[in-house]
């Protein structure tokens, strides 16, 4: 049993499927969408222990034929050097631009295969099998994909929407647990931009998720991918609100920049902390009650997810860190223009906006705050 959501963009239609036990179902979905029975599966080490398996024997039961690329776990995969050894051996599989490559992982696979379906043969087919609940409530869906460069992250890329997102939940049972609340925080995201109700059905049910409750789970992805598809049908390329989906994400990418992208903090961790800092800024420029920024901190606080750089239980506390150096990486912020980054700010639960006009001594206080905060 799945439940489907469509995503409409300008050109282009898509739909998500959700449920348990759907990569056993694999091969029958994607076979009408493929101009050949023919494709090529990527995924990365990880995931492929865990099930890969599971999508070839429904590939191979659909009568469809594959080739699998196994590519190294981890942030450092999105590079030029994989997109470029990932793009000849497609053309080394002799990949016809009608055919469609499958991305079997998480955000960094889904992101690279996205980037590479782009610009192979000037633009080719994909499908998006995300495993992460990360990937499940986001990135997998609207398109964005690329890699990383020395100078940041997702610097490279284009938008390039999949054919086809086929989100099967019992991925997220062989998923670490930090993963999994990593992820949630982008859940989190969604009631937090703009559906307060979201939120308070969050504050009660959001440990669930984490435990593997299948009905919250579902519920908490299809509410995501909803929101997320709605936005992105109004602003595919991020002319306007999309930008609203990157609450927290300035902040959190000066973080993992600061951290070399390592291990050490994950996205979904530097996106709790920088949805903080966006409640804490919006707190200092008089547009949000405290009120609101306390009940954020303690939700994720009980989610066991660091709500601030010097949390003493977080390894990020050990990096030596200074807000001006925080504050430089903001600078490099896709969002920016005319020199200005954008800012997603808060009137409180469920309201947040876009602002081009924060003070730099603002967002720098904000990072020493939170390098500062004590127990
Ligand atoms: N992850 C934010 C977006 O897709 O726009």
């Amino acid at each position: 049993m799945s439940q489907k959501i469509t995503v409409t963009v300008k050109d282009h239609s898509y739909p998500i499927y959700v449920g348990a036990n759907l990569l056993e179902q694999a091969g029958e979905i994607i076979a009408p969408i493929l101009s050949r029975p023919q494709s090529v599966i990527i995924t990365d080490e990880n995931v492929a222990r865990h099930q890969l398996s599971r999508l070839e024997k429904s590939l191979t039961n659909a009568g469809i034929a594959f080739s699998t690329l196994i590519l190294p776990a981890g942030e450092a995969t999105k590079s030029f050097d994989q997109l470029q050894s990932v793009l000849d051996q497609l053309l080394g599989l002799k990949l016809e631009r009608s055919d469609k490559i499958i991305a079997l992982g998480g955000g960094v696979i889904g992101d690279l295969v996205g980037f590479a379906a782009s610009i192979y043969q000037r633009g080719i087919g994909f499908i998006q099998i995300p495993t992460t609940l990360l990937s499940q409530v986001d990135s997998s869906v609207g398109g964005k994909c690329g890699i990383n460069t020395p100078r940041g992250k997702n610097l490279v890329g284009s938008f390039h929407q999949p054919d086809l997102v086929l989100t099967d939940v019992t991925t997220l049972d062989s998923l670490p647990e930090r993963q999994v609340r990593a992820g949630y925080a982008e859940v989190v995201k969604y009631g937090l931009i703009n559906d307060v109700d979201f939120f308070t059905w969050l504050e009660s049910n959001g440990e669930k998720i984490i435990t593997g409750d299948r009905l919250a789970q579902t519920h908490a992805i299809l509410t995501s991918c909803r929101a997320k598809a709605h936005v992105v049908a109004e602003d595919e390329k991020e002319k306007g609100n999309r930008a609203l989906l990157n609450l927290g994400h300035t902040f959190g990418h000066a973080l993992e920049a600061e951290c070399g992208y390592a291990d050490t903090l994950i996205h979904g961790e530097a996106v709790a902390i920088g949805m903080v800092m966006a409640f804490d800024l919006s707190v200092r420029m008089g547009l949000c009650p405290q009120a609101d920024a306390e009940t954020v901190r303690q939700h994720l606080e009980r989610l066991a997810l660091p709500t601030r750089i010097s949390d003493p239980k977080h390894a990020l506390s050990n990096i030596p860190m200074t807000a001006q150096r925080l504050f430089d990486h903001t600078l490099h912020d896709k969002k920016a223009s005319g020199g200005k980054v954008t800012f997603v700010l808060t009137r409180g639960l469920g309201q947040a906006f876009l602002c081009r006009d924060v003070a730099p001594n603002d967002i720098k206080a904000i990072f020493q705050q939170s390098l500062d905060a004590a127990d």
